[in-house]
């Protein structure tokens, strides 16, 4: 009895700390984990969760998986940042590895989600003034509502999420927003020549996995192959698995001409991002142009070939389409009035909640906690499913039953 008073007090003494001592940028759920791995995570009272966040999709290959882990202790006993001021033993075979793996000529090595968006904006407007010739300072990128693409000032700038924005302007120039999943919008943006390159998450995440219609990916890519302009794919949080297939781009045989990735490029354990393109894109930019002291350190490079190896070999992005059809029926068995819509590809998947005597997403956030899931709302009344890929049909299947017993018993 009194170690569990003591372990509760570990917890609310630690959560103050957070929030007397670091910024106040997010509200997270009250729950304090210690531990990780595989599917769950533990909290510092010992209870163990199913971790149905997977820190926002980076840890698609299950927390501290052995391999992955093994890698970045095996570097960093070598040699761990070099800047890119000089050559390292790792950065050339990861590039070598990480290019054949999604079939583009180059890649550009950064570290955060953020940075790889910025990266790809970047070389999109250098080669519009390279390539296509668009008059100085006039290239125009086209995004789309309800996106996320991090917090940077540009990124910021292109989102229609009020809390994302307000107060952070002025904004940067040069950014159009349409509908998502609208293709005539898209066309009539096209009309105007100095656009550069349109950015499109495959499945809008953050918005609350939005999965547009069938078929229009590929008519969008088209689109902008016929008018000469960039199609630019934000994997970060799709790519890799998640989706049922590498990448959600996949699903419609859709070759980006910039390809951003994030998050599960190293498995959940070191911020890695990366920009992939060819050539004629890539070469655009110069010694000089661009960089990040951090981008493609060894550490990064052998975690990130590491965490590709292990999508691969334990064929995740197969078990994320046959796991994810399982449990998208198993939630559809859910009983209640208080759910909206299920949506979802492979283990991406989310629940609209109808707001019902004040009991919002997060109230059922809360619920799923103490019955030992975890699930973060995204807006008020969405909840996003996205569980490692690792997971297994069992698992699954009691996962489901405890969102199964949440909802039902909400009444
Ligand atoms: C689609 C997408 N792009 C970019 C980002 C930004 O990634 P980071 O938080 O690593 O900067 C995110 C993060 O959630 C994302 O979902």
């Amino acid at each position: 009895m009194v170690t569990i008073a003591v372990r509760k007090n570990r917890a609310g003494r630690l959560i103050e700390l957070e929030k007397e001592y670091g910024a106040h940028n997010y509200h997270p759920l009250p729950v304090v984990l210690e531990r990780g791995e595989g599917v769950h995570v533990w909290d510092v009272e010992g209870k163990q969760y199913f971790d149905f966040l997977s820190a926002y999709s980076a840890v698609n290959q299950g927390h501290c998986h052995p391999k992955i882990v093994g890698a970045l202790i095996e570097q960093a006993k070598k040699l761990t940042l070099t800047s890119r001021a000089f050559y390292n033993d790792s950065l050339g075979e990861y590039e070598e590895f990480i290019t054949s793996f999604f079939g583009f000529d180059k890649v550009l090595p950064m570290n955060t989600g953020a940075e790889g968006v910025e990266t790809a904006i970047k070389l999109c407007r250098k080669w519009a003034y390279l390539v296509k010739k668009v008059p100085e300072n006039k290239a125009k990128i086209i995004a789309c509502e309800g996106n996320f693409h991090g917090r940077t000032t540009t990124i910021v700038s292109m989102s229609s999420d009020p809390d994302a924005r307000k107060d952070f302007g002025p904004y940067t120039p040069g950014i159009e927003l349409i509908r998502y999943n609208n293709l005539e919008a898209l066309r009539k943006a096209l009309e105007d020549p100095n656009v550069a390159g349109f950015l499109v998450e495959p499945i809008q995440g953050e918005a609350g996995v939005v999965v547009p219609d069938a078929g229009y990916l590929k008519a969008a890519a088209n689109l902008c192959k016929e008018k000469n302009v960039l199609f630019i794919a934000d994997e970060v949080q799709t790519g890799i698995g998640r989706t049922g297939a590498l990448l959600a781009c996949d699903h419609e045989e859709v070759k980006p001409d910039i390809l951003i990735l994030g998050k599960a490029l190293s498995g959940g354990v070191y911020p890695i991002s990366a920009v992939l393109a060819n050539d004629e894109i890539m070469l655009c930019i110069k010694p000089g142009e661009h960089g990040s002291t951090f981008g493609g350190n060894p550490i990064a490079a052998r975690v990130a070939i590491a965490a590709l190896e292990v999508i691969r070999d334990e064929k995740l992005a197969e078990n994320a389409a046959e796991l994810g059809l399982l449990f998208q029926n198993e939630l559809k068995k859910i009983v209640s009035n208080r759910i909206e819509v299920i949506r979802g590809k492979g283990l991406f998947v989310a629940i609209v909640i109808k707001p019902m005597n004040g009991i919002t997403a997060w109230d059922v956030c809360m619920h799923l906690k103490d019955n030992g899931l975890l699930a973060k709302p995204t807006h008020d009344h969405i909840i996003r499913f996205a569980p490692p890929l690792v997971i297994t049909k069992e698992q699954v299947l009691e996962a489901a039953d405890i969102i199964k017993r949440t909802i039902e018993g909400l009444g």
